[in-house]
């Protein structure tokens, strides 16, 4: 804060040693000044001004964003101002996804007709089923998604149209609705069973674990406690602030794409081991090591540069993935009506190791969401390759919440970052008959 008696400002001096220059720039939100404040530092006249140079946006503030709040070193995870923990054991993803989508908790009124309209989206033209069957029969669940979501905005041109709110608002809750359908759709055609289609009966996840595994009998009816588990899963992947996918939600969304084209751009970077795929590669790592007697030899394979300790780490937490607190928890509530996974005990032995060791202490290297969740997707009856789907599914929400509060963000215009070139100068073009 200014405080003009002490003599401080809002401000921060720079001064430019190459020309002796002073320039004052003013400090936003506590700890923020505008990159383009740079510009006015100046050699001379003809200078374009100083850039700040930022790979992988390490220090950049993308957005002024309202949804997420996340304090990577304290372990803090809100949406929308509501701790993770509370949301995660007090409320279902559809309320969740509500207050992520509109900024606060819904009223019965206006739960109960959410719930309606995203129950009544649930189906898709049925054109999408010949889809599947243009992939090969062992193709990845994310590459069918990502085609799917792709190819759903042909189905409704006037997603184009994304200045209009009220049609915002019907493609969110088609694109909340669609997913868990396109997503059990690609299992089944995966494993060549036939479809189930969605029952509008249902909660959102008991409806998605009926299309998925509903088979020979007339009605399925999911275990209270899974059913559950994965609703809480939801809950915990639905929104992560400025990361990876939704970045690419924003960037794809900033040149007017509709929310369809836009989220499958989110989903292929989900798909990627370090982002949304890391869950797989877990699991594939678990397996890998095989045994808790083999896990030493793994870490000293990690601490080499051989190998990744893949669900750790994390750009933002620098202590545990309060997620991954949560899912480890849930893990054993789940673990208790499908049996013990015995891929657990290494998991829990990579993490016990992992916390002594000071090559991942001094890095901050903790479990991330990804760490447990696999574990319990696997006891569910998942596949592996379907991990970054059901990561896929609740992350919509975000997306969509990301993606709109963009649109209403007068800063924001279409993204386009600067570079700093580093080819050779200009030369002249020289025929191949006279090239050495
Ligand atoms: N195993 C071994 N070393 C690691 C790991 C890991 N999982 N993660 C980071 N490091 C090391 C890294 O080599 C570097 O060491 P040094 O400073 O000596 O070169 C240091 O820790 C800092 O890592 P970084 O690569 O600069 O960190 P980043 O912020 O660029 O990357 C990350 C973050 C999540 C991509 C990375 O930690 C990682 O690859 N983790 C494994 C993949 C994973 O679990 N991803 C899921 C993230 S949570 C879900 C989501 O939101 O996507």
């Amino acid at each position: 804060m200014s405080d003009e008696s002490s003599g401080t400002r809002n401000t921060l001096s720079i001064r430019d040693n190459r020309t002796g220059k002073e320039y004052e720039v003013e400090v936003l939100d506590g700890d923020v000044i505008r990159a383009m404040d740079l510009r006015q530092i100046k050699v001379d006249d003809g200078d374009f001004g100083m850039m700040s140079y930022d790979p992988a946006f390490g220090n950049t503030a993308f957005t002024r964003s309202s949804v997420t709040f996340i304090d990577g070193a304290k372990g803090i995870l809100e949406y929308r101002g509501y701790p993770i923990e509370q949301l995660a054991e007090q409320s279902s993803f559809l309320e969740v996804a509500y207050l992520i989508l509109k900024g606060e908790l819904p009223t019965q009124t206006e739960l109960d007709q959410f719930v309606h309209d995203v129950t009544y989206h649930t189906y898709v033209h049925e054109n999408m089923t010949d889809l599947l069957d243009a992939f090969r029969y062992d193709a990845h669940s994310m590459g069918r998604m990502i085609s799917s979501i792709a190819a759903l905005s042909t189905f409704y041109p006037e997603a184009k149209d994304v200045d209009d709110p009220a049609n915002r608002w019907i493609q969110i809750n088609r694109l909340v609705a669609k997913m868990p359908t396109l997503a059990a759709f690609a299992y089944r055609h995966h494993r060549g069973l036939p479809l189930v289609y969605p029952e509008n009966e249902l909660s959102y996840t008991a409806n998605f674990l009926n299309m998925l595994f509903r088979i020979g009998v007339k009605e399925y009816k999911p275990n209270p406690v899974l059913e559950r588990a994965l609703d809480v899963l939801f809950i915990l992947h639905a929104d992560h602030e400025q990361n990876c996918s939704a970045t690419t939600m924003r960037v794809i969304g900033s040149a007017q794409a509709d929310p369809f084209s836009a989220m499958a751009g989110a989903m292929a970077a989900l798909y990627g081991p370090l982002h949304g795929g890391a869950n797989e590669a877990v699991l594939r790592m678990l397996h890998r090591i095989g045994d808790v007697k083999n896990v030493p030899q793994f870490i000293d394979g990690v601490k080499n540069r051989e190998e990744r300790l893949m669900g750790f780490g994390h750009r933002v937490y620098k202590s545990y993935d309060p997620r991954a607190a949560i899912i480890k928890r849930t893990a054993e509530e789940v673990f208790e009506v499908t049996g013990r996974n015995p891929l657990l005990d290494i998991a829990l032995e990579l993490e016990r190791i992992a916390l002594e060791e000071d090559f991942f202490v001094s890095r901050n290297l903790y479990p991330n969401v990804d760490f447990y969740s696999g574990l319990i997707y696997q006891a569910l009856g998942f596949p592996v390759e379907m991990f970054p789907v059901l990561f896929a599914i609740p992350r919509t929400v975000g997306w969509l919440a990301q993606w709109e509060e963009m649109l209403m963000d007068d800063e924001q215009r279409i993204a386009r970052p600067r570079q700093v070139f580093t080819g050779p100068s200009r030369r002249e073009f020289v025929p191949v008959e006279e090239r050495g």
